[in-house]
């Protein structure tokens, strides 16, 4: 049977429904697993990760998770492959895409990605790219649910580098409907075409962190940093260090409001000891979650929408 081909190489390449079933199958592989239940719908499939940049929990979530799900997956890096050594991106698309059932992408330009996906006989995913980080995102709005219930008309406070999570989060609030509260310092602001959002009408720019946790359900924040702008570090670590979310910023935001952080993190610098590890962070189960979305991720790619 031959199946449409869909990826996932920014947030808005889902909707609104696929995300609803996205959600509640995540919640059912998830509790399937829990209760030692075997389910190994993706036996004999093979996912393969690319990486061209470190990863601990992305590249952990995928394997251990096409694992549970009965397939196998294959690492690639750039250092050690021919992907390194200047094989056109989109032969190795060809190439890698007769072989294999699925491929999740960690790289630089989300250019890259597109290339490959442009190339591939089979679903790609983007594990990381500057401009996007979807899976985490996925993981992040099924953390707020399961702790909270619908994400719909919610507001969440970005605070810091607006960067490729910063821009996911974005796009997110426009299929789902909430709205982001983005605050960062002056230079660092969102560029609504680089986070490929056409109007603003579910996001606020704040030069003030306090005025953008205002009413805040979830309040979250990234690196200063991220990978790929290691030379801008000393800039950055000057022009960032009032945008730390420490407790007075919480206290800000909404009684309930909770803390996530895609991770790793650095305590002292965009999130202070007392938040990540206070009872508003969810930044553990947020870690865990990635497992499982993907899982429902990958069987949606491969499998459609299943009905059991
Ligand atoms: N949050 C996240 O993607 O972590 P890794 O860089 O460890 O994969
Ligand atoms: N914004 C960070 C996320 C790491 C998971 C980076 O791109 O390095």
């Amino acid at each position: 049977m031959k199946r449409e081909l869909r990826h996932f190489l920014q947030f808005k390449d889902v909707t609104r429904n696929e995300l609803d079933y996205l959600f509640e199958r995540t919640r059912r592989i998830k509790k399937r697993f829990k209760s030692y239940q075997r389910y190994w719908p993706l036996q004999d499939r093979t996912l393969v990760m690319i990486f061209e940049k470190a990863s601990t929990r992305t590249r952990l979530s995928f394997e251990a998770g096409m694992h549970q799900l009965g397939g196998a997956a294959i690492y690639l890096n750039t250092r050690d492959s021919q992907l390194g050594r200047g094989e056109p991106v989109e032969d190795a698309a060809q190439v890698i895409s007769r072989m294999s059932d699925i491929v999740m992408i960690r790289t630089y330009e989300q250019e890259i990605l597109e290339r490959f996906a442009g190339h591939s006989r089979v679903p790609v995913i983007n594990g990381l790219t500057n401009q996007y980080h979807p899976c985490q995102v996925l993981a992040d709005i099924y953390t707020f649910i399961d702790h909270r219930g619908s994400i719909q008309g919610k507001t969440v406070a970005w605070i810091g580098d607006s960067n490729n999570v910063c821009q996911t989060w974005l796009q997110a609030a426009k299929v789902l409907d909430f709205k982001v509260h983005v605050s960062t310092p002056p230079g660092y602001e969102v560029d609504a075409a680089r986070a490929g959002i056409q109007d603003n009408s579910h996001f606020a720019q704040f030069s003030d962190p306090h005025e953008a946790v205002a009413g805040a359900d979830l309040v979250t924040t990234d690196v200063w940093t991220s990978m790929g702008f290691e030379a801008e570090n000393d800039r950055r670590h000057e022009a960032f260090s009032d945008w730390q979310v420490d407790d007075k910023l919480m206290r800000g935001a909404n009684e309930q409001a909770l803390f996530m952080h895609c991770l790793p993190a650095h305590r002292g610098e965009e999130v202070a000891a007392a938040v990540i590890d206070g009872p508003q962070s969810v930044v553990w189960d947020e870690a865990e979650n990635r497992l499982h979305t993907q899982k429902a991720l990958m069987e949606f790619l491969l499998m459609g929408v299943i009905d059991d």
